[in-house]
């Protein structure tokens, strides 16, 4: 009987899949990410690992897996956890779960960007506090989203699904990628901005939607940070290395940018302490794809490729680069 090693504790349904394939499944029943040395320990003899992003995927974890290993499907759209190299070098097949999470984290960068635009966060401190002493005209002024310039960087699936959203509420958007996007330029007047530092000049909300690679990490440095005008919502939804977090406490802290709206960090799940005691950010515990409905959607997609690839098949879902 061919073994899938599972990383974390998920319902006994979202495994199902593998179960009437065959497989034996070797459950680490926790929630939290396991170390590296667990993830070795169990991993030796494994057809295939059902991954969370948090495991690192690397060469040495393939090599304690085994010749045998020929499936790592992460249940996440996101890649970087695994070094994707070494599993092609082993001639291991990598999946993920694009598409299907791409509506539940649209949802929260929206969230996000309406809880900073119109300060619920600090709306909602206010009240609990007790301070608060009635409706007052100046008091918690926000921003309108209407006539916004939202520049989006990544306009992949999520980065689109993002810009219909804020084209809803009125804002205008632009978008800086590796391609031009012609179909979103028609359907929502986007606007291409080739030069990101002149983009990022015009910005007065930046949502960030694009993967980490070696290219990405620290795209927004001190520097890029400083380029955004005074004033400006960060948004970020995609992942926290993206951000130089240090640079972007000072930015925040000294009031070049008013607010950032983070579900993603550098180091994971370690927060910058500086972020916790600011009062314009808002903060969650990357929450992108946390819906029941996605979640279970991306389980099946990802126990669906470990049984295409084990029965010698080729899901849409591989990995090609
Ligand atoms: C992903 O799938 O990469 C997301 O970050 C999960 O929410």
């Amino acid at each position: 009987m061919e073994r899938v090693l599972v990383t974390r504790a998920l319902p006994d349904d979202w495994l199902e899949p593998l179960a009437a394939a065959g497989l034996e499944l070797d459950v680490i029943e926790q929630d939290e990410a396991p170390s590296d040395e667990l993830l070795r320990s169990r991993a030796p003899g494994c057809a295939a690992l059902l991954v969370m992003l948090g495991d690192r995927v690397d060469a040495a974890l393939l090599d304690a897996a085994g010749a045998q290993l020929r499936a790592v499907a992460t249940m996440s759209v996101g890649v970087d956890h695994i070094e994707l190299a070494a599993c092609r070098a082993r001639g291991v097949a990598v999946a993920n779960t694009p598409d299907v999470l791409t509506d539940a984290t649209a949802d929260l960068a929206m969230a996000l960007l309406l809880a900073l635009a119109r300060r619920l966060a600090e709306g909602e401190a206010l009240l609990r506090s007790g301070a608060w002493s009635g409706w007052g005209p100046q008091q918690l002024l926000g921003r309108d989203l209407a006539a916004a310039r939202v520049l989006i960087i990544g306009p992949g699936r999520i980065g689109s699904a993002f810009a219909r959203r804020v084209v809803a509420f009125g804002a205008r958007v632009a978008y800086h990628g590796r391609r031009r996007r012609p179909e979103l330029e028609a359907e929502l007047g986007a606007h291409f901005e080739a030069e990101l530092d002149t983009a990022l000049t015009r910005a007065e909300v930046l949502s960030l939607h694009a993967p980490l690679t070696e290219a990405t990490h620290h795209l927004l440095d001190a520097r890029r940070l400083r380029l955004l005008p005074r004033g400006a919502l960060l948004v970020n939804t995609a992942r926290g290395p993206l951000v130089d977090e240090a640079a972007l406490v000072e930015a925040l802290r000294d009031g070049h940018l008013a607010g950032a709206g983070l579900d993603v960090f550098e180091r994971e799940p370690a927060v910058h302490p500086g972020l916790l005691t600011l009062p314009n950010v808002v903060l969650l515990p990357h929450l992108g794809s946390a819906t029941q409905g996605t979640r279970r959607a991306m389980a099946d997609l990802a126990t669906g490729a470990i049984n295409a690839v084990l029965r010698g098949a080729s899901p849409e879902n591989l990995i090609s680069s």
